[in-house]
């Protein structure tokens, strides 16, 4: 019956927000996505018998697509909280993150988390770091649908800082040659990336967790990191 082809296929549906370099990114003039969560998801599916197709949808769509079941996974560097435990099921915790700011090589007045009060903050639309600032009392929020915007908006004067996830923060500061700003040392929250799955769906969460761990028991999790994290 229809169960059954759903187990024999062999295509596990990923989406992801191609928009945050290290996890998700695509080069100019190249075609495969790359970055440590494709690496990954692309493990866990061989893992499972299966391949990723991976399509690229704007991170406040990715739930959505997930419970409209346009997409078996998501994978895009999503944090595990509990008002996104309400509508998704989510993996092990595969990675360590937190919040960081990006600011200006010349600010002076925004050192620390503090300091943002009376100012204008750039955040990308439906992640943890919008959900922060927007509780900030006397913060103006900007909410924007990619992390580039939110640095373009920042390097045009438009806003005096960029919350966002630390290891994206880090990257684009150290690895596109950024000029005129910098990243800060101040976190805001620790948080853990999980990959996504429907809520009724316990058996590929399962065979996900199984995967992540297999790959965690013979290195490849590890080369992964490597890859992309390591010195
Ligand atoms: N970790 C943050 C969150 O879960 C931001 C994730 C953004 N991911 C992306 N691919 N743009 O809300």
């Amino acid at each position: 019956g229809g169960d059954q082809a759903k187990q024999e296929s062999k295509v596990l549906r990923v989406g992801s927000a191609i928009d945050f370099a290290p996890f998700e990114f695509q080069d100019e003039g190249q075609k495969e996505y790359q970055g440590f969560d494709m690496d990954l998801i692309r493990a866990v599916a061989k893992e499972m018998g299966s391949e990723a197709e991976i399509q690229n949808i704007g991170f406040d769509g990715l739930i959505p697509a997930l419970q409209a079941k346009n997409i078996d996974v998501i994978i895009s560097g999503m944090t595990i909280n509990d008002e996104r435990k309400q509508k998704v099921n989510f993996s092990d915790p595969y990675y360590q993150s937190g919040l960081t700011m990006v600011v200006r090589s010349d600010e002076e007045a925004i050192k620390s988390f503090q300091d943002l009060k009376g100012h204008k903050v750039a955040v990308q639309i439906g992640t943890t770091s919008a959900n922060m600032v927007k509780e900030m009392e006397g913060v103006t929020v900007t909410e924007l649908n990619t992390p580039a915007d939110c640095f373009m908006e920042l390097k045009a004067r438009g806003v005096d800082a960029v919350v966002n996830d630390r290891p994206v923060n880090d990257y684009y500061i150290k690895q596109t040659q950024a000029v005129g700003v910098k990243s800060l040392e101040d976190k805001l929250s620790a948080e853990d990336y999980g990959i996504a799955m429907a809520k009724d769906n316990a058996e590929l969460q399962k065979k996900v967790n199984e995967a992540l761990k297999k790959l965690h028991d013979n290195g490849e999790y590890d080369k992964i990191y490597q890859k992309w994290f390591g010195a």
